[in-house]
């Protein structure tokens, strides 16, 4: 089509020259595979992982073996100074199982399972975090903990007791639960000591934890938890919600693997350092700690960058089955805060539709927005391919009609301009062991998919 005397859309696939000014084919970056399934090796650049990065493909595509794994293995390579720590989100301990050893030789290794304590070498309890309540950062830590915690229990995370995005069930536990740590806070509790405290404690006396508490900031908000209580079915409605939300922490496994030394986030920045996470998709009473230890992970390092001081070493978060977890607080915003501050996210989904049930139409489409880089691999849903069709957009074409004209039995050959897809998205679904590559500030590329197999 021509608008304007110009061409409207002339999509195309990138050249290798194109790849190489921008140093796609640098080894210091995450390995993608051959160009074009031939060509020199692809390399996904340190400064375009800080843009985040989307793996999206089914089951069986090879998001955790060809992308995840090669990324991980990969930074064992890079210069000592320049070693990033990573936060891995492990929900098999699959990950863990395929470069654990390998990255214990460059990086200090960090597993927490909530499920498996002989898995364990520290310990995690979100509430560990937040200072002593006579110290600047108290206020707002509490309340980050408490949102924290509701998001990860709220329905739509998978595992959570309450519908998402009914303002009264998103508000009202929210200002009790907020009103409750900052009063706890002048004696520290711990998650599974709050969770005795609303199992053991009435109503009543929970209520006059807040009212009597020695920490101004709870008691500014008693007045609002005291309005609540003037309607007694609410306020009981909006206790039991509570004391439901942290109902797992009953399990005495789960609670064991709270107690002792949390994970270190300043000390993961000190010195290279793996965490892997490990929360099995399948244990669903499980999957709010996960988002709990994320949304906590994503506060704590934002405080070691609010100086405005970028983190002394970078970063990567590794999110493997995206869709499958909990509904993680805030994503989407630490998503395009953290970047500033030399942090990038790698993350693998099987669907966008996946995200949508956890973070809604609107947050799964912000979530891919701060993604420079989606990685399609082969045998997406016609949603996600058809989308990845579009992205890729459209390229003019020459169509030659050949006439013959009957008065002058003359041959005419007719030029015609037509757009075509740069690919269907019956061909990219139709793809096998092949990647499309959309990246940032180039034009896409495709690669063969390599399979790591140990
Ligand atoms: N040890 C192995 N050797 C060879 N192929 C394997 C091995 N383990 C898994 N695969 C294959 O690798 C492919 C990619 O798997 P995987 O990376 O786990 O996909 P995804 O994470 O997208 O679900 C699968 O089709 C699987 O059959
Ligand atoms: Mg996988």
């Amino acid at each position: 089509m021509f608008s304007g005397g110009q061409q409207a859309d002339t999509a195309r696939w990138s050249m290798p020259g194109e790849l190489a000014a921008l140093r796609w084919f640098d080894p210091s970056g995450w390995p993608l595979g051959p160009l074009g399934g031939t060509g020199p090796m692809v390399y996904l650049p340190p400064l375009i992982q800080r843009e985040n990065v989307m793996a999206l493909a089914p089951p069986g595509a090879g998001k955790t073996r060809a992308v995840l794994v090669p990324a991980l293995l990969s930074e064992r390579l890079q210069p000592p100074a320049d070693r990033r720590s990573l936060v891995i989100v492990d929900p098999e301990g699959e990950l863990y199982k395929l470069t654990g050893r390998e990255l214990s030789r460059t990086h200090k290794i960090v597993v927490w399972n909530p499920a498996k304590p002989q898995m364990c070498n520290a310990a995690f309890d979100p509430f560990a975090y937040i200072p002593a309540w006579n110290k600047p950062g108290y206020v707002g830590a509490c309340e980050h903990a408490a949102m924290v915690w509701l998001a990860a229990t709220t329905e739509g995370a998978e595992g959570g007791t309450r519908r998402a995005g009914d303002p009264y069930w998103e508000k009202q536990p929210a200002n009790v639960l907020k009103a409750l740590l900052l009063a706890w806070g002048i004696r520290p509790l711990s998650a599974t000591g709050a969770a005795r405290e609303l199992g053991d404690k009435s109503t009543k006396a929970l209520l006059a934890d807040i009212t009597e508490s020695g920490v101004d900031a709870a008691r500014m908000r008693a007045k609002v938890v005291e309005d609540l209580m003037l309607n007694e079915r609410a306020a009981g409605n909006v206790f039991s919600d509570l004391r439901e939300r942290f109902m797992l922490l009953g399990n005495p496994t789960v609670a064991g693997t709270m107690q002792g030394k949390s994970v270190d986030f300043a000390a993961i920045v000190a010195q290279p350092t793996a965490v892997f996470v490990q929360v099995s998709t399948a244990a669903l009473y499980l999957q709010p700690l996960l988002s709990v230890f994320i949304g906590t992970a994503v506060g704590e390092l934002l405080k070691l960058t609010s100086s405005g001081r970028p983190l002394a070493r970078e970063v990567r978060f590794i999110v493997d089955e995206l869709g499958n977890l909990g509904r993680i607080y805030d994503l989407a915003g630490a998503l395009a805060t953290l970047r500033k501050n030399g942090i990038g996210f790698l993350m693998a989904t099987q669907t966008r539709s996946r995200l949508a049930d956890r973070y809604g139409l609107q947050g799964a489409k912000s979530i891919m927005g701060t993604c420079g880089t989606v990685l399609a691999l082969g045998g997406l849903s016609v949603d996600d391919a058809t989308w990845v069709s579009r992205q890729l957009g459209t390229h003019v074409r020459t169509v030659y009609k050949t006439t013959v004209s009957m008065p002058s039995f003359g041959l005419h050959v007719d030029q015609q301009k037509d757009t075509a897809p740069l690919r269907t998205a019956d061909a990219i679904r139709a793809m096998n062991l092949r990647m499309v590559v959309l990246p940032t500030r180039l034009r896409p590329f495709e690669t063969a998919v390599r399979i790591y197999t140990g």
